[in-house]
């Protein structure tokens, strides 16, 4: 059985569009909290020159190759089991990572180590890629945002929608750069950061 999320249905193709801007000349990606792997089956398809490799937390796994089934390309390997919070994440970082809808998921903690880890281990020049909802100021970029983060701190104790200018000075630590901040529909946004040579 596939896993569904109508929310991956649903912002597929804004995301595509940024992606295919900044991913100019990219052939190699890695995908961190892959979920359901509908945004990875798509985006491999849209962008057959690119390597989608996904991961996820080990449960998440089975869905994702589930969606991998049958693809009919070379550029979506299988699932790789991946934490942020591991000290190895047991794969080399590719020039590029997009990550979707996790940073408010995750503890903030967690998002502390995967900017740690990747001020440590991504290579010069690597572009992270971001989506989903941020504040701004300290305040939510709509009513709907706000209600949201409610159901978050209820449903993920230690989630919540994460201050961009934290995130951003997280980023900027591990030596990250911010290229673009893109508004996407449904009060999100796609976050572009690109790795400073050291
Ligand atoms: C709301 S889902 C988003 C999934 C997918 N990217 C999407 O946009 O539909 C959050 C994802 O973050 C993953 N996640 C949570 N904590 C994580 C961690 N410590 N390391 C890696 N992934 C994590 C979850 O397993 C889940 O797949």
């Amino acid at each position: 059985m596939r896993p569904f999320s109508q929310a991956c249905e649903n912002n597929k193709q804004p995301i595509l569009e940024v992606l295919r801007a900044q991913l100019e000349g990219v052939d190699s990606l890695l995908e961190l909290g892959s979920g359901t792997g509908q945004h990875a089956r798509f985006f491999a398809e849209q962008l057959p020159w690119l390597r989608w490799q996904t991961s996820d937390l080990v449960q998440n796994l089975e869905g994702i190759e589930a969606w991998r089934e049958g693809y009919p390309g070379d550029n979506l390997p299988p699932p790789l089991p991946l934490d942020v919070t591991w000290p190895d994440w047991g794969v080399e970082i590719s020039p590029a990572l997009f990550t979707a809808n996790s940073l408010h998921i995750m503890p903030w903690t967690s998002v502390e180590a995967l900017f740690s880890y990747l001020g440590v281990h991504a290579p010069a020049g690597n572009r992270l890629l971001v989506y989903g909802p941020f504040n701004y100021g300290g305040r939510y970029t709509s009513d709907s945002n706000a209600r949201f983060d409610q159901w978050l701190a209820a449903q993920h104790p230690g989630g919540g929608i994460r201050d961009f200018e934290a995130v951003d000075s997280l980023a900027a630590a591990a030596g990250y750069r911010l290229l673009e901040d893109t508004a996407m529909p449904a009060n999100n946004r796609l976050l572009a950061w690109q790795k400073s040579a050291a």
